[in-house]
């Protein structure tokens, strides 16, 4: 049978783009090609289409306008880590703690699985642009997918149409990004809601700058542009030419004088990130204002100033819904107001949605996220924890002025942390780059919901990239070594810890709002104003040094707690650095060893201090 017409629109110039569409044609066989123009008129005729084919529920236009919810196939609700491949040419450049197969092989397995694989379908040509249009920090890819759920979703996550492929001339480059469901149709056979297949690839090809998703049709694993271009591809892209790709929240802080600074900030998956990116400042620190220039991802590369300049390539946030609130994020939940989509969250009877915590007491009746019947108390979580929303960034009340400037915004101090119930501090300032990217690179977290696998075991997490980095992670730390060396005042780093808990399992701190207190503390340092002790990991704020305005009730000696540096553990701590760093001998950067070598001793040499409370650390700085 011949292949059908492309049918390209007269705008389309680019000539790779024009043969690679033509072969992904021949290969996957859909019924028709479209290529997506970005209209709101397109946006509306997939999401009716989707409706109509009960992929899609339309939400009560009353509560939440042109909004829909989505129900995965209970299979299909995570990032798959297990499945995903980084195919460098050489195996020792993926790394590791990367999935490796040969380029050759795995293009073998793919191409058996991808003939065909569209049968039944349309095939969608998605263009889009990961940061501002034009802007010399962003870059252009293109998703072929047979999935119209991407498309609408993808609308929402970057620019997206008929423009980008406009700045596309002839020769320019993009990243090619194929994605199918793997559930060909034979004429006649229905579709289900969610196609999907039990077999999953997410394959990067770093050398190329390509992209190839089978089998899933869930966030990352399929919204190609996030976390398969924006930082696995991204992150080796960055590497050879000198810049950043990080997994990354963006934020502007400005204090009551009117200073403005700008703080990237590294946590592992599901650990408050969007939370933090959007926060409200306690009413008693009256004049701070928190703005939002990303949840998720960063892109940075240094100015004409010699300083560090920030974009966020998305253009929405694609955020964990469970525990979202107005209580824990307000201006998330004003975000989410209209034009969403909800994928696995819970069905009120009035035709709004509903997740775990949202409301302090749960509705009496509801559809859970399989379609089920759920009631209070019947055991059952009623969204699935990995529930999300898409929502438009540009629909966030504290979204930044400058959150679309093409030169990014400059940043002032990095700021990493894991989820951690014991060992960490609250926050700690690292003593200068180099302990800061050793920090950063032995950070650990309990595992969350957002990969498949056991919640709970701490995890080495370096930079929080561990999923993310699609080279090795040895040359990753190198990279970021580099970087420093090339900056006469690279921004300060921090280390924070939100989740130590006591000795009833009870977290310490609270968190939320309240984090604004030690952004104060860390926004300080940048100025030279905050206080600071001396302390085997760096620097530390003394109880004095932080604002406890409304506050009531937290201590001195609960203060204490949640900063103290317990000797035994911290030696624990830095021997189990060694099982990751281990892993990566023959690339890690010489300057690790040193400074592991060097914190152990100063643990060791000061024997009672340590674990002692900051109070009594040495002279404030
Ligand atoms: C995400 C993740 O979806 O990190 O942002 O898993
Ligand atoms: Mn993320």
């Amino acid at each position: 049978m011949e292949p059908i017409p492309i049918n390209a629109p007269e705008y389309v110039k680019n000539l790779k783009l024009l043969q690679w569409v033509k072969e992904t044609v021949e290969l996957c066989q859909p019924d028709s090609v479209c290529w997506c123009d970005g209209s709101e008129e397109e946006y509306d005729r997939l999401c009716a289409g989707m409706v109509e084919s009960g992929t899609f529920i339309k939400l009560s236009e009353e509560k939440r306008p042109n909004s829909f919810l989505c129900r995965s196939d209970p299979s299909d609700v995570a990032r798959v880590e297990d499945r995903t491949f980084i195919c460098s040419i050489r195996r020792q450049d993926a790394g590791p703690t990367n999935n490796w197969v040969a380029p050759k092989e795995m293009k073998a397995t793919l191409n058996k699985l991808l003939a065909g694989c569209m049968k039944g379908r349309t095939m969608y040509v998605i263009p889009f642009s990961m940061g501002p249009l034009g802007s010399h920090i962003a870059h252009i890819g293109v998703e072929i997918t047979d999935s119209p759920y991407v498309v609408t979703n993808m609308r929402i996550m970057t620019r997206m149409g008929r423009q980008v492929l406009e700045l596309l001339d002839e020769e320019a480059e993009f990243v090619p990004c194929l994605h199918s469901v793997g559930a060909p149709l034979e004429p006649g056979q229905a579709d289900v809601p969610w196609p999907c297949n039990d077999t999953k690839y997410i394959v990067h090809f770093p050398e190329e700058r390509s992209i190839v998703s089978y089998g899933s049709g869930y966030g990352g694993n399929a919204l190609l542009g996030k976390k398969c271009f924006a930082l696995r591809i991204a992150s080796s892209m960055a590497r050879d030419e000198g810049w950043l790709a990080e997994h990354m929240l963006i934020l502007g802080v400005e204090s009551p004088e009117g200073e403005k600074d700008y703080v990237g900030a590294a946590f592992p998956s599901a650990c408050g990130k969007t939370n933090f990116a959007m926060m409200i400042p306690p009413v008693e620190m009256e004049g701070w204002k928190i703005t939002t220039v990303g949840d998720d991802i960063a892109w940075i590369k240094q100015g004409k100033d010699g300083r560090l300049h920030a974009i966020n390539p998305e253009h929405g946030f694609f955020g964990v819904a469970p525990g979202t609130s107005v209580k824990s994020n307000p201006n998330a939940m004003a975000s989410l107001y209209a034009n969403c989509i909800f994928t696995n969250v819970a069905l009120t009877p009035d035709g709004d949605v509903w997740w775990e915590d949202m409301t302090d007491t749960p509705p009496e009746y509801l559809i859970d996220w399989q379609g089920k019947p759920w009631v209070p108390g019947c055991d059952r979580p009623a969204a699935h924890p990995n529930a999300r929303f898409t929502a438009p960034a540009s629909q966030c009340p504290v979204i930044d002025s400058e959150w679309e400037n093409p030169d990014g915004v400059p940043i002032s101090a990095f700021i990493f942390g894991g989820r951690r119930g014991d060992t960490i501090p609250l926050v700690y300032q690292s003593a200068n780059w180099y302990y800061g990217v050793y920090m950063a690179a032995t950070m650990g977290s309990e595992k969350t919901a957002a990969a498949a696998g056991k919640v709970g075991d701490v995890r080495r997490d370096p930079f929080a990239m561990l999923p993310f980095c699609g080279y090795h992670m040895g040359d990753y730390f190198n990279h970021w070594l580099h970087v420093g060396r090339t900056l006469s005042d690279p921004p300060r780093i921090f280390g924070v810890n939100w989740f130590r808990k006591d000795e009833n399992g009870k977290f310490l701190w609270p968190g939320f709002g309240d984090n604004m207190r030690v952004l104060k503390w860390i926004m300080g340092r940048v100025h030279g104003r905050s206080g600071a002790v001396e302390s085997p990991l760096g620097w530390m704020p003394r109880y004095e040094s932080l604002d406890w305005g409304g506050l009531d009730g937290f201590t001195r000696e609960k203060f204490l707690k949640l900063m103290s540096v317990d000797r035994e553990a911290w030696k624990q701590e830095l021997f189990s650095h060694e099982e990751l760093l281990e892993k990566l001998f023959d690339r890690l950067p010489k300057e690790f060893t040193h400074i592991r070598e060097l914190m152990l001793s100063t643990l060791w040499s000061s024997p009672e201090h340590w674990e002692l409370a900051p109070e009594r650390y040495t002279a404030e700085h």
